[in-house]
């Protein structure tokens, strides 16, 4: 069980608010291509593939082919249709490709919702090639100083703390034979002012599983600290619209 339901309603609210437009993901076609090393053709599984930014971003990047595996239909129903992005329902521990038939593994804010890490693991190495390496772009328990939610609404930490751990995520993977190989903190750009984002925190309250971990009064007060720094265009904070998720790599 995933922690929030990806129906139709979260769906669309992750389409609005969640995805990065394109342009403010530079720093992570950047990364993603260092570690990954991309040839044309090359098969890369998107575990958890929501609704496909990322399935579609490394096939413009890369030239590669994506099998976008995805548990819920609403997302998977959001997926852009195209040759070279084939959408398949699953789950990580369940994942419908073939032994060795893939040369990278990919894993956007997925992990914290995998109940079986390990098994998710043991299931990754039987669809990879030798050698090829697993990304997980994630925010991880212990590692919020460069989370822009966190900054707003302190008590995500709460549920964050409740997230798989760097050193946990790596134990899971060494037990099937992956080694960390690099973790680094991207940045991506997505909301331009803090007038944007005050004006998305109710949606993104729906299609945010940090978000919907706050009460009432923690999310109100949250948004009362950002209508303030908003109306009194403060310059730290707007500073304060940074953000970064980590990449592990592991291989
Ligand atoms: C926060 S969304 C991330 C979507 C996409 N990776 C992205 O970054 O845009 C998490 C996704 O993981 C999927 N998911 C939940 N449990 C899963 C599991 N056990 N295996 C694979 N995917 C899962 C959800 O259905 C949802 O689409």
């Amino acid at each position: 069980m995933a922690r929030i339901t990806y129906d139709a309603a979260t769906a669309a609210s992750f389409r609005a608010v969640r995805e990065i437009p394109r342009d403010g993901l530079t720093a992570w076609e950047d990364a993603v291509r260092r570690h990954l090393r991309p040839s044309p053709d090359m098969t890369i599984v998107d575990i958890g593939a929501g609704t496909g930014a990322f399935a579609t971003a490394f096939c413009d990047w890369f030239a590669a082919r994506v099998v976008a595996v995805e548990p819920s239909e609403a997302m998977r129903a959001l997926i852009p249709n195209r040759p070279d992005v084939q959408v398949r329902a699953g789950h990580a521990t369940s994942l419908p490709l073939p032994d060795a038939s893939a040369d990278a593994a990919w894993l956007s804010t997925v992990t914290h919702h995998i109940p079986d890490l390990s098994g998710a693991a043991q299931e990754i190495r039987r669809v990879l090639r030798p050698g090829a390496p697993v990304l997980i772009r994630n925010a991880f328990a212990g590692r919020y100083e460069r989370l822009r939610i966190v900054r707003w609404f302190p008590e995500t930490t709460r549920l964050l703390d409740t997230y798989p751990s760097v050193e946990e995520t790596c134990e899971a993977f060494a037990d099937a034979g992956f080694a960390p190989a690099a973790l680094e903190p991207v940045p991506q750009t997505d909301i331009a002012s803090l007038d944007e984002l005050l004006k998305r925190v109710d949606a993104l309250r729906d299609a945010d599983t940090l978000m919907r971990s706050l009460t009432e009064e923690e999310f109100t007060r949250g948004k009362d600290r950002l209508r303030g720094a908003a109306g009194a265009h403060d310059s730290a904070a707007a500073a304060d619209l940074a953000s970064s998720l980590d990449l592990l790599v592991l291989r």
